[in-house]
């Protein structure tokens, strides 16, 4: 039997792996890392991997509205709206100004700065006026801001899909937390997954994915 370092030491080999196989990075994603870092935003972006399986499910969602809550330096954005067609549109909520910012910037490098608009606020209101303006549906939605609100912006997210929509929702693993949660983010993500899991209007999977440790992706899709 392996020990529990020694499979963790394994699965990230695994993970570099996959990455190396596909290539998937490539200048303008490097370089948004690059910036996100030396502007100070922590490094919590998905992985190349995970880009790379989120941009092959908006793809075959054949998405042309991405909504994304939680944009960081927009490393996730960039692998989102690159499955865009030309005159598709993702919008992103970001309630940090800065990260705001240094994500535009990226955005912009990347020659997407034509479909991706950046939302600062509180992911709540922006989600509200999305919903009072009558701004949806959208084809995908990526939960990926602050993890005690994920029941809630599920909620609204139901409110702005269609039969046929992705949700999609990051770190629900957690580091395998969720399954005894002594925290309120595992314990909001524990719940996410099970309202998920539980809606009669949703067909899920919370994917486990390799990280710096073991975390996950619920996918859903709205029947
Ligand atoms: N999707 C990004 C990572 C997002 S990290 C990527 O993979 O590249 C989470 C982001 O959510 C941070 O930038 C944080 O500032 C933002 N955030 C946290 N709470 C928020 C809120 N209430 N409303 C909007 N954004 C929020
Ligand atoms: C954290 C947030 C994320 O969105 C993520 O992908 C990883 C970590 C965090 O807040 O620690
Ligand atoms: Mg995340």
């Amino acid at each position: 039997m392996m020990n529990t370092d020694d499979t963790m030491g394994l699965l990230k080999e695994i993970d570099v792996y996959i990455e190396e196989l596909f290539e998937p990075s490539g200048e303008v994603l490097e370089a948004a890392l690059i910036d996100s870092r030396r502007a100070g935003l922590p490094d919590i972006n998905v992985s190349p991997n995970q880009g790379r399986l989120m941009q092959l499910l908006v793809a075959t969602a054949g998405a042309r509205r991405i909504l994304e809550i939680g944009t960081l330096g927009g490393y996730s954005a960039i692998h989102l709206a690159r499955a865009l067609p030309e005159d598709g549109a993702l919008i992103s909520l970001e309630i940090d100004e800065h990260h705001a910012g240094v994500a535009r910037k990226n955005v912009d490098r990347a020659g997407l700065s034509g479909i991706v608009e950046v939302r600062v606020g509180d992911a709540h209101g922006l989600l509200a006026a999305l919903v009072e303006g009558g701004e949806g549906p959208f084809d995908v939605i990526f939960i990926d801001a602050d993890k005690e609100s994920y029941p809630e912006y599920l909620e609204a997210s139901l409110r702005l899909l269609r039969p046929g929509s992705l949700i999609l929702g990051d770190n629900t693993i957690r580091g395998g937390t969720v399954l005894d949660p002594k925290e309120e983010a595992a314990r909001s993500t524990r719940e996410f997954n099970r309202l998920v899991a539980e809606n009669p209007r949703l067909y899920g999977i919370v994917l486990p994915l390799i990280r710096e440790r073991i975390d996950g992706l619920t996918i859903a899709r709205v029947v």
